[in-house]
């Protein structure tokens, strides 16, 4: 994430409300696009619907709608910010220094990135990484909830605040919510701080790590076991 980030400031787009047309696929109110979204009952067809996406002006501004990606059926759903420059260049969720991160916790965790599913609030990339205002946040928001509901994971993992507020509540602070588990609709939601914070600030490490700790535990009370230990590849204890 750059270091320059904020609602305002050079390279800012204006929200989609500001002289944003959508093409008539894509256009309309958050309950009838949400509508729209019932047809697409798989997340293949789902992410290929979005692929087109021009709901918000986020698109004209980077190569292509970063979907997500991971098993289809996974239990266990992390949801970050928004694809930054790395992601948007290779079309693919968290691969950039945040992404390796994110790798090394899963994986101190005991979980595989092939076990989980890896999206984010906004499935275009912001200008300058800079956060996605509320409205582009709105516009992307009936494509997670859709992605929820065809998948039914049991626990989603918010990584920052802009996923808290999309997930959970748009006035929590992730200071305050993270390390606590938060019910919604039929989920358990644990927010954490943002790999990309951690990156900056080496103080986060100990709180992240211990939220996945909660992660496993929970995963393991709900599932049995974790997708590695299931398969026979055994845990990966911290
Ligand atoms: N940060 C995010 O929030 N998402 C990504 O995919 C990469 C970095």
């Amino acid at each position: 994430m750059s270091a320059a980030r904020g609602r305002t400031g050079p390279g800012a787009n204006p929200g989609p409300a500001e002289g944003w047309e959508a093409s008539p696929d894509y256009a309309g109110g958050a309950d009838a696009f949400a509508e729209r979204l019932q047809a697409f009952s798989s997340l293949e067809k789902l992410g290929g619907f979005a692929l087109g996406c021009t709901r918000c002006r986020l698109r004209a501004g980077c190569k292509g709608v970063v979907f997500g990606e991971g098993h289809p059926r996974a239990r266990l759903l992390l949801v970050g910010e928004g694809p930054g420059a790395t992601e948007d260049a290779l079309g693919r969720p968290f691969v950039g220094r945040a992404g390796e991160l994110l790798d090394r916790i899963l994986e101190a965790a005991g979980f595989r990135r092939q076990d989980v599913y890896i999206s984010n609030v906004v499935l275009c990339r912001p200008p300058n990484n800079r956060i996605p205002d509320d409205a582009e946040i709105a516009a992307c928001r009936p494509y997670l909830q859709r992605r929820m509901d065809i998948m039914r994971p049991g626990i989603v993992v918010a990584l920052g605040a802009t996923a808290l507020r999309a997930l959970v509540d748009a006035r929590a602070r992730v200071t305050q919510a993270r390390g606590q588990w938060h019910r919604v609709e039929e989920r358990w939601v644990l927010p954490t701080f943002h790999p990309a914070a951690v990156l900056r600030d080496a103080t986060k490490k100990k709180p992240v790590w211990e939220d996945f700790q909660m992660v496993r535990d929970l995963y393991r009370r709900l599932y049995g076991a974790l997708p590695a230990e299931a398969a026979g590849v055994g845990p990966a204890e911290g």
